[in-house]
């Protein structure tokens, strides 16, 4: 698909170096932590076989003997909120970091100009004051009302602020 690939716009394909590009970044960026939600998330099922059920019945219902396909993904609400529930859990990108481009404060810590400060969605993620029983799996956490309560970067699996 890669070296099929054609600008809308221009009809140009791919440069080699934008191709190994792509490829690193779908190795790298792509395939771990796709793998290691899956994981995770077939882990949580395995012990608590009735969320799998609700699964199981949301995907008869919206699916049912047809082929899958990208339409139905807006409509599998449930199995949504259990995938939003294990990246929560076990995040795959566990930690990454950000560049202080100024003098900062925050927490009582002096965050000098230049220094690399490290964000941990894993331990942001189970804080008991923005996640309530926090090791207790719960996709309906994420049900629209409760979702809205929380602060925007209490959840951070696919990262978060950007300068
Ligand atoms: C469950 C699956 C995934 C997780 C948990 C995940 C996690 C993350 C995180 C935490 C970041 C941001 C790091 C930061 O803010 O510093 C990120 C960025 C990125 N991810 Fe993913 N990712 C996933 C799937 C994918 C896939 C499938 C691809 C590509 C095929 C991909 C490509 C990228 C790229 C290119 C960036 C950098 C974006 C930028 O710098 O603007 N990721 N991902």
């Amino acid at each position: 698909m890669f070296l099929s690939a054609r600008d809308d716009e221009t009809g140009t394909g791919m440069t080699d170096r934008q191709l190994r590009d792509e490829v690193m970044t779908m190795l790298l960026a792509g395939h771990e932590t796709t793998s290691l939600a899956l994981s995770w998330t077939y882990y949580l099922l395995s012990r608590h076989p009735d969320i799998e059920r609700s699964i199981e019945d949301e995907v008869d219902r919206v699916i049912g003997d047809r082929r899958p396909a990208f339409a139905h993904v807006d409509h599998l609400i449930y199995t949504r909120r259990v995938l939003e529930e294990s990246l929560r859990l076990y995040p795959p990108a566990w930690g990454f970091s950000r560049l202080a481009l100024g003098d900062d404060e925050t927490g009582g810590f002096r965050v000098p100009q230049g220094s690399i400060v490290f964000l941990i969605p894993f331990v942001v993620h189970r804080r008991p004051n923005l996640w309530p029983d926090p090791d207790r799996f719960d996709p309906d956490r994420f049900a629209p009302e409760r979702d809205a309560a929380r602060p925007r970067f209490a959840y951070i699996p696919m990262g978060g602020p950007r300068g």
